[in-house]
């Protein structure tokens, strides 16, 4: 395997900053039913990882209806109770599986292997330990032909970091569909072999 260049340090996004995550602002900028109507389907398995308090995972559970289901994950148990109190207020908890992680690695059971058809990884890959065994563990989530919604923000991810995660993302099995802004953020849409 080839060696990883260094990479910038990124910090976690702290859980005490949850608040500015699921803001009017945000929903305003990111349009996250439209990101959700063009990629998800109903009754869609969806991995939602680095869900933060569950501003992109409110819409992924609207979209998926009762018969699909998304699986919300983080490393901050912080983070997943905001989620679940939020989610069950909207009444969408029944369609929501919570998982914490740990930092290298997502750690889902063996069950769930090859069974999602859709991954989203929005402004978290940065923050990852180890990027090549991440994409590799999504990969392995993923149904032959699953898709992979990638986005990062521009301030904090160079062109070039972006480039080293989408290589890595290569190795582990997946090819580029699309490369596109999400509103002013480097995204791309990345389909499993
Ligand atoms: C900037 S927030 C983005 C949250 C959400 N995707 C959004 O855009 O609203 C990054 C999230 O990724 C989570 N995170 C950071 N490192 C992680 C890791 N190694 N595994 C899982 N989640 C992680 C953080 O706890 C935080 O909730």
């Amino acid at each position: 395997m080839a060696s990883t260049p260094v990479r910038p340090q990124h910090e976690v996004f702290s859980a005490e900053r949850a608040g500015h995550l699921d803001t009017r602002l945000r929903r305003l900028l990111y349009r996250p039913g439209r990101l959700a109507a063009r990629y998800v389907r109903p009754g869609d398995r969806v991995l939602d990882f680095g869900c933060g308090p569950g501003f992109f995972t409110r819409e992924f559970a609207k979209r998926v209806g009762d018969g699909g289901r998304v699986y919300a994950v983080d490393l901050q148990e912080e983070m997943l109770h905001i989620l679940r109190t939020r989610m069950e207020t909207e009444g969408l908890i029944s369609r929501i599986t919570t998982h914490r992680c740990r930092p290298d690695t997502i750690a889902l059971p063996d069950a769930c292997r090859g069974t999602f058809d859709l991954a989203f990884a929005i402004f978290v890959v940065h923050e990852v330990p180890d990027p090549r065994r991440l994409f590799s563990e999504i990969a392995s989530l993923l149904k032959p032909g699953g898709t992979l919604f990638l986005s990062e923000p521009p301030l904090v991810v160079s062109g070039r970091e972006f480039g080293d995660e989408l290589r890595y993302a290569g190795e582990a099995g997946f090819s580029v569909r699309e490369r596109r802004l999400f509103f002013v953020n480097r995204a791309a849409v990345l389909v499993k072999e």
